[in-house]
């Protein structure tokens, strides 16, 4: 694992939209896995301004979403579909079809992890995973457990990421507790994996996942065992780190 140390958040989302930008025009039809929450906001600004410079064209890349919150419907805004779409597919030329997002709203939801992880293989795999990472060192929405789900699956959220991500929901009682996320398999089969901190809300994950230990109540510190996964995080993110 290399770890890439910056000087602020900026850098973080100038060296990950970089990162995911090489990867497009290396490869044109790049799979990328992609997260959502705070973290990952100035790397998808960074692309967009990339797209409408022509620097990138986004229209036969793949994209698959780490995460959906179930039974909140596309249109709520505290969805990650919303999000995605307000925040980076709707400024770009990405094809729909090429768009893939876990759908929380299914009714028949192991059919729907099923078929989330075969059109994950269908497309080849995914080249570049983008993380972010809880405060709890949760990874997708794997959550701190004795036992950690391999594949995409519905999660009960801890009340711990009920607290952290409740901001994004008017009310706490709105912010659903349970998601469907790709699981740690889906994740380390990345052939790239990228995880973003910043701020010091996250030292303490960050020193957790690079102690040289794996941990299922640390998730992300199985990506210690991973071939090719970089983190780029800020100074106060690093500053617990050995
Ligand atoms: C989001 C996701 C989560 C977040 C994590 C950090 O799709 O899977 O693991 O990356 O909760 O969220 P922020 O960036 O809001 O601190």
């Amino acid at each position: 694992m290399k770890i890439y140390i910056v000087d602020s958040y900026d850098k973080i989302s100038e060296k990950a939209a970089l990162i995911v930008a090489s990867r497009i025009i290396a490869n044109p039809k790049s799979v990328l896995g992609l997260a959502t929450g705070s973290t990952p906001i100035g790397m998808y600004e960074r692309l967009i301004d990339m797209y409408k410079r022509n620097v990138i064209d986004f229209s036969q890349v793949t994209t698959f979403n780490l995460d959906e919150y179930y039974k909140l419907p596309k249109e709520n805004e505290g969805s990650y579909h919303y999000y995605m779409m307000q925040r980076f597919f709707n400024h770009i030329n990405i094809s729909k079809e090429n768009i893939h997002i876990p759908n929380g709203m299914a009714d028949d939801v192991e059919k729907e992890c099923r078929e989330y992880e075969k059109k994950i293989e269908k497309a080849g795999g995914i080249d570049i995973q983008i993380l972010g990472i809880g405060t709890n060192g949760h990874i997708g929405f794997n959550e701190p457990a004795e036992n950690l789900n391999t594949t995409t699956s519905l999660i009960n959220l801890t009340g711990n990421t009920i607290e952290d991500n409740s901001r994004f929901f008017e009310k706490r009682e709105d912010m659903p507790t349970k998601a469907i996320s790709m699981g740690i398999a889906s994740i380390m089969k990345a052939k790239r994996v990228v995880l973003l901190a910043s701020g010091e809300n996250k030292a303490r994950a960050i020193r957790d996942m690079t102690n040289g230990y794996i941990n299922t109540n640390h998730p992300a510190s199985i990506l210690q065992a991973h071939r090719n996964c970089i983190l780029i995080i800020d100074k106060d993110a690093a500053k617990l780190i050995e």
